[in-house]
């Protein structure tokens, strides 16, 4: 050790970065605790490996004047960004610091998240955003706005490029709310984050609707109502847990692979469950995330939009080890119906797994699109044609297992080998045809079963004949349309074989700026 004192300018600096972690002070932070909500950098030491965070921009505050400003300034100015690591790969992050101007967001501290974000784009790294602001730094006007829209150009341009996760911590209103909105995955943590365009006053004045918060936009109605959000944590340590658990089937951005992962669940396992798991009754349900535990390794699935759109599922697990997104039917919520909200939710999903590699698996149980007023004048055509060009433009490897109901627009939008699909299988329960029997022969033979003596004998003749000639996998099998009919306790050693037949797979679009998917 030096005999030397320490420079006074060194000990000025341990002096200031020291004030910069007390943000907006002792007395806001204890405010921050009473709410339940931990400080920025509280947060961040938990999201990132120990030890790993560097902070950037420490000493950034900013320029206004005006409303007496120019004596409150902060270092930092509300909100705290650099880089780290999660699970030992670099991440850019940025937390906003409620204590500071109520983590409203200045132009300087949009510039200090723009300049994070174009890091993270430049080294191929994922941007995570804990948000807890009270939106637009209010004195500061257009430059605040100028700021937001900094952010928005880059959500967008970041877009593809490197995966972007955004945590709600706090409120996230106005058109704050449309950064989140474009990353890939918006984490709501339940009764302490709301996002919303505009808030109870100003919808109370507007549409004399009285609406609390919560109901308003809390986490449980952003991710079962509007489908905003794609999780809700129970608290904040969940939220920032998820985002680990996220990255964790993720590639660093798009020109990567995700990592694999050392299972030990046999790749070659068979479970002879799953030959008994689909009813003989093709009517009754069954729940499809069974099977899905049944096929992937160690039972790993982690559902996104888990509370919104039930009848489809979509996820993320892994097979030999390597991720895999998964889009299936739900035939235990509405018969696993495609409704207009289960096709936008498979859609951006099955957009996000391209985007990045994750090969796609389609377990399909589908018995056709949701009829009725509501869907036809809620824009089905328009949302049922999202999943086709999702499916269609989508070149990682694409694998397809009917598993029982593919009939009519829906056997065509889910995954086909005629969307581009790699490798269909189906199980012997599958049924591939235009529509269901009953529905089949009321139109084709209306009028023998009208003159029939005995109509309602004639009808159930009429649906067996039907069942038994196109209500199975081997008219499309005959055709090649699927590829094999399998065993069911075949398809996870079937699926991963698939998986390491597909790796090297080369395929691109047609060049064009970009396509027109009907948004
Ligand atoms: C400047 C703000 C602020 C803001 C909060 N503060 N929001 N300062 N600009 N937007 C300050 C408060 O003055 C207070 O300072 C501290 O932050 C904490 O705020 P509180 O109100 O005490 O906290 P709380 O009771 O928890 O309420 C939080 C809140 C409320 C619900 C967010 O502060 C609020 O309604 N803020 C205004 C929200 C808003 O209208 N923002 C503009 C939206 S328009 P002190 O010094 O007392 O600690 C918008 C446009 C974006 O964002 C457009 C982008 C395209």
């Amino acid at each position: 050790m030096s005999n030397h004192p320490v420079d006074p300018r060194v000990i000025q600096l341990r002096e200031m970065k020291a004030e910069a972690e007390l943000g907006g002070g002792a007395e806001r932070i204890e405010a921050q605790h009473a709410k339940g909500k931990m400080t920025a950098r509280e947060r961040l030491e938990l999201l990132l490996d120990k030890g790993s965070f560097r902070e950037m921009d420490v000493f950034v505050t900013h320029n206004a004047k005006d409303f007496g400003l120019d004596k409150q300034k902060f270092p930092g100015d509300g909100v705290v960004t650099g880089y780290g690591t999660v699970d030992g790969r670099l991440v850019y992050v940025y937390s906003q610091d409620f204590t500071v101007f109520g983590g409203s967001v200045s132009r300087t501290h949009a510039q200090k998240i723009c300049k994070i974000m174009e890091m993270a784009m430049k080294n191929g790294a994922p941007v995570l955003g804990l948000n807890d602001s009270g939106g637009a730094r209010i004195q500061e006007g257009v430059l605040s706005l100028a700021g937001y829209a900094d952010i928005f150009y880059r959500n967008v341009m970041a877009s593809g490029v490197v995966p972007q996760i955004s945590v709600i911590m706090g409120p996230c209103a106005g058109g704050a709310v449309y950064s989140p909105a474009i990353t890939d995955f918006v984490i709501m943590v339940k009764n302490t984050s709301h996002m919303f365009v505009t808030g109870p006053d100003v919808v109370k004045t507007v549409t004399h609707e009285e609406v609390t918060f919560e109901e308003l936009g809390g986490a449980f109605v952003h991710a079962s109502k509007s489908g905003v959000a794609h999780f809700a944590a129970d608290n904040e340590e969940d939220a920032l847990f998820l985002v680990q658990q996220i990255m964790s089937y993720l590639p660093s951005n798009n020109m990567e692979d995700p990592p694999l992962s050392n299972s030990t669940d046999d790749p070659l396992r068979q479970d002879e469950e799953l030959d008994t798991i689909v009813p003989d009754n093709p009517n009754r349900p069954y729940d499809m995330k069974e099977i899905i535990h049944r096929i992937v390794d160690d039972g790993q699935f982690l559902e996104v939009h888990e509370q919104w759109a039930q009848n489809v599922l979509v996820g993320f697990s892994r097979l030999g080890g390597r991720s895999v997104g998964i889009v299936a039917q739900q035939p235990a919520v509405l018969a696993g119906v495609l409704d207009v909200d289960a096709s936008q939710k498979a859609a951006r999903f099955v957009r996000f797994c391209d985007a990045f590699n994750v090969p796609l698996v389609v377990l399909e149980d589908v018995p056709g699109f949701m009829p009725g007023l509501n869907q036809e004048h809620g824009g089905i055509i328009r949302h049922g044609a999202k999943l086709i060009y999702a499916f269609s433009e989508a070149t990682v490897p694409k694998l397809t297992v009917i598993v029982r109901k593919a009939y009519g627009g829906a056997y065509c939008v889910m995954n086909p080998r005629h969307l581009g699909a790699d490798l269909v299988l189906a199980w012997p329960s599958a049924e591939i045809a235009v529509m269901g029997p009953e529905g089949a022969v009321n139109v084709i033979f209306r009028r023998d079963i009208n003159s029939a003596d005995d109509p309602v004998a004639r009808k159930a003749e009429l649906v067996e004949d039907y069942r038994e000639r196109f209500a199975n996998p081997y008219v499309a099998a005959a055709n090649g349309f699927i590829d094999n009919v399998i065993e069911p306790r075949e398809t996870r050693p079937r699926l991963i074989n698939a998986l390491e037949m597909l790796q090297n797979k080369r395929d691109t679009l047609p060049p064009k700026k970009h396509g027109n998917i009907p948004l």
